[in-house]
C-alpha cells in the first residue's frame, strides 16, 4: 500500500525514481511524486492518476536537474486522490519534503498545534505534518530534527525525507511499514520493496522498526531505536531481472498463474528430504504438538481463504478443531485462544496491518504463533515464534494467484507433517502424501495446459452481471476463492455459497441465463453436486462444473465441463483454483480492466 523510493548517487535522479516507482505501482496507483534536489533546492512534481501521467509531465524525468530524489506512488487513505494529497509533501518553506507510508494517528493534534504557531497547510494528509513538524524544529541539523520529529510521532510509517540544507543525504525512518536499502557503487537507494531497485543492486540492507538511518551517495549510517549507530552487511537477492518484469507476457497476473508449478516446486523442494517433511523452521516436539487442542487460523482476502482449504484439511487429517478467522474480526473478537492454542497467521506479503495485529493479540494471549508468509524478514515473520516461508517468489499483480497456491502447498505440508508426527496416519498413508505432493506442480502444469477451453468459456460469458459459485466441504472453500477472484478482477458481482445452503435463500437469485460454476471434486459428494445443479438449472442457470469424475451422462447434467485430474482428495484445491483463476484472467482481459491493478484495490494493505 503506497510505494516510496529514494536516489542519491552521480546520475540524474528522476528518472531512475520514475523506473523504480514503475515498479512499486501496483502497490497504490492513484496519485505519484517525485521530489529532487539540486543546488540547494527542492523541486516537487506531482500528478493525479496513473505514472505515465508524471513521467509524461516530466519527459521520463529529463527536466528535472538534481543526484538526489524521493519518490512516492500513493493509495489514498487520508484525503482524495488529487495533486495536492499526493506526495512527496513539501513544508511550508520548502525546506524539507517527505515520503510517506503508514498512518500518523496523532496528526490532528500536531496539525493544530503547528496552525496556532502559524504554519500553513495545503493538504488534507496526514504526512504533510511531518514535514511540517521539521521545519518547525529545525535548528540547522537535519539528523538531531528528525530524531525529534519522530519522538513526536505516534502510529506507523515508513518515510524517507530531504533538506535543502544538505542536498547530500536521504534520511530514512521505519515502523511497522516495510523499508530496504539498496546498496550500490557510488550510489544508493531506499525503497518500499526490493521490485524496485533489483535492476540496479542486487545488495540489500532491511531497517527493522525503530531504526533511521543516513543514506549519502558513499556512505550508509544506521542507528538503533536508542540512536546509536549500529553495522549491518547488506544480503544478497538472487532475483534476475526477469523475476519482476512481464517477461513476455501482457499481464502480471497470467505470468504469475503461469508460474504456478515452479512455485510449488520451490516451495516443496527443500521441505522433503529421503521421503521425509522436514520444517526445520518450525521444530515442535512431539509433545508441543500434542498440546495443541486447537488450531486458529487468520488472514485476509486470499490468504483467509486458504485457511478455510486449511481448516477442512487439518480438521480431517488430524481431528483437531480448528477456526478460522478474517484477521479485521479476530482482532478484536477478544478470542478464545490460550497457550495450547496453534495460530497460524497467512500473508503474502507479511505486511498486512490487521494480520500483524491479530498476531500481536494471539501472542498476547500466550498462544503459539506460526506464520506463513512469501516476504522473508517481513513484520508478520518478524512477530512470529516461527516461519514457514512459501517460495512464490516476487508476486506483482494485486490479485494473488501464485501466493494462493504457495500458501495451499504449505498448508499440506504441514498438516502431513503433524499428522504423522501424532501417528494420525498410518506410514503407507504418509508415504502417499509424499508422492502426490511432490507430484502436484506436474499436475498444475497439466491444468494450466488446457487453459484455453477455460479462455473459450471467459469468450461466452465475459457479459455475465451475476456469477455464482457453488461446491461442498472443501470445494466450498475455493468457490470462495473463484468468487473473489471474479469480483477484482472482472468486476462480475459474484457470490460463493455452500451448495447445500442453496435452497435456503441464495437460489431465488436464479433465473433464466444466470451463471453458476459448481466445483464436484470429491466422489463421496458428487451426486449431492449433481442434484444441487439440477436444481438450479431447473430454475434456468446455465452451468460450468469443474470436476474430476467423468460419468457418462455428464453431459446432460451441466453445459461446460472442465475436467482437472484426480490427484488426493486433500490437494485437489490446488488444481481446481487454477481453472477459476484464468477464468477471471480472460473475462477481465475481454473486457478491458486493469487487470494487474484493479480499481480501489492495493496488494499490500498496511492500514486498518
Ligand atoms: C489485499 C490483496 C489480496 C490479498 C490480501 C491479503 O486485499 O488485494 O489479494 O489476499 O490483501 O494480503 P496478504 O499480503 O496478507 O496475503
Amino acid at each position: 500500500m503506497c510505494g516510496i523510493v529514494g536516489y542519491v548517487g552521480y546520475d540524474k535522479a528522476a528518472p531512475l525514481l520514475l523506473k523504480g516507482l514503475e515498479k512499486l505501482e501496483y502497490r497504490g496507483y492513484d496519485s505519484a511524486g517525485i521530489a529532487v534536489c539540486n543546488e540547494n533546492a527542492i523541486q516537487v512534481t506531482k500528478s493525479k492518476g496513473r505514472l505515465k501521467i508524471l513521467s509524461d509531465l516530466t519527459k521520463e524525468g529529463q527536466t528535472l536537474p538534481g543526484n538526489i530524489g524521493i519518490g512516492h506512488t500513493r493509495w489514498a487513505t487520508h484525503g482524495v486522490p488529487s495533486v495536492i494529497n499526493a506526495h512527496p509533501h513539501l513544508s511550508e518553506l520548502k525546506k524539507f519534503a517527505v515520503v510517506h507510508n503508514g498512518i500518523i494517528e496523532n496528526y490532528i493534534p500536531i496539525k493544530e498545534k503547528l496552525l496556532k504557531a502559524g504554519k500553513k497547510f495545503v493538504s488534507d494528509t496526514d504526512t504533510e505534518v511531518i514535514a511540517q513538524l521539521a521545519e518547525f524544529y529545525y535548528d540547522g541539523n537535519f539528523f538531531e530534527t528528525i530524531k525529534k520529529v519522530l519522538s513526536t510521532l505516534e502510529g506507523s510509517y515508513a518515510l524517507a525525507i530531504l533538506c535543502d540544507d544538505y542536498p547530500d543525504e536521504i534520511i530514512v525512518a521505519k515502523k511497522n511499514n516495510p523499508l530496504i536499502i539498496g546498496v550500490g557503487v557510488n550510489e544508493n537507494f531506499v525503497s518500499s520493496d526490493i521490485t524496485a531497485v533489483v535492476s540496479r543492486t542486487k545488495n540489500i540492507i532491511r531497517l527493522n522498526d525503530g531504526e533511521l538511518a543516513v543514506i549519502k551517495a558513499n556512505d550508509i549510517k544506521i542507528y538503533d531505536s536508542n540512536y546509536n549507530e549500529i553495522k549491518r552487511d547488506p544480503f544478497v537477492v538472487d532475483w534476475d531481472i526477469c523475476t519482476s518484469e512481464k517477461c513476455g507476457y501482457d499481464h502480471f497476473m497470467l505470468k504469475e498463474i503461469m508460474e504456478q508449478p515452479l512455485a510449488v516446486k520451490n516451495t516443496i523442494g527443500p521441505r522433503i528430504q529421503n521421503g521425509k517433511i522436514v520444517l526445520d523452521d518450525i521444530n515442535f516436539t512431539k509433545e508441543e504438538l500434542n498440546n495443541i487442542n486447537k488450531i486458529s487460523i487468520v488472514g485476509c482476502g486470499s490468504a483467509y481463504h486458504v485457511g478455510c482449504v486449511a481448516k477442512y484439511i487439518f480438521e480431517s487429517l488430524l481431528r483437531n478443531p480448528t477456526e478460522v478467522e478474517i484477521s479485521s474480526e479476530f482482532r478484536y473478537k477478544n478470542p478464545l485462544i490460550d497457550k495450547n492454542t496453534l495460530v497460524i497467521a497467512i500473508s503474502q506479503s507479511g505486511e498486512t496491518a490487521d494480520t500483524l495485529a491479530a498476531v500481536k493479540e494471539a501472542k498476547k494471549l500466550g498462544a503459539k504463533v506460526l506464520s506463513i508468509v512469501n516476504v522473508v524478514g517481513s513484520s508478520i515473520a518478524a512477530e512470529s515464534d516461527s516461519v514457514l516461508y512459501t517460495w512464490a517468489g516476487p508476486e506483482i499483480s494485486v490479485a494473488t494467484t501464485k501466493a494462493y497456491s504457495t500458501q495451499l502447498t504449505i498448508i499440506y505440508l504441514l498438516a502431513i507433517y503433524m499428522a504423522e508426527k501424532l501417528s494420525k496416519i498410518t506410514a503407507s498413508e504418509y508415504e502417499f502424501y509424499i508422492s502426490e505432493i511432490q507430484n502436484l506442480p506436474v499436475q498444475i502444469e497439466k491444468v494450466l495446459s488446457h487453459k484455453d477451453v477455460v479462455k473459450d468459456l471467459a469468450q461466452k460469458f465475459y457479459n455475465a452481471k451475476n456469477v455464482f459459485f457453488i461446491g461442498r466441504n472443501i470445494d466450498y472453500a475455493v468457490a470462495l476463492e473463484g468468487a473473489l477472484k471474479a469480483k477484482e478482477i472482472s468486476y462480475i458481482h459474484s457470490e460463493a455459497y455452500a451448495a447445500g445452503e442453496l435452497k435456503h435463500g441464495p437460489i431465488s437469485l436464479i433465473e433464466d441465463g444466470s451463471l453458476v460454476v459448481t466445483l464436484a471434486t470429491k466422489e463421496d459428494l458428487f451426486e449431492k453436486m449433481i442434484s444441487n445443479i439440477r436444481e438450479v438449472k431447473a430454475r434456468g442457470a446455465v452451468v460450468i462444473l469443474i470436476t474430476n469424475e467423468r460419468p457418462e451422462d455428464i453431459n446432460e447434467v451441466s453445459d461446460f465441463n472442465i475436467f482437472i485430474p484426480k490427484v488426493c482428495e486433500i490437494m485437489r484445491p490446488s488444481l481446481a483454483v487454477v481453472p477459476l483463476q484464468i477464468f477471471s484472467y480472460y473475462i477481465a482481459l475481454l473486457k478491458d480492466c486493469d487487470i494487474d491493478k484493479p480499481r480501489n484495490l492495493a496488494k499490500s494493505v498496511t492500514v486498518e
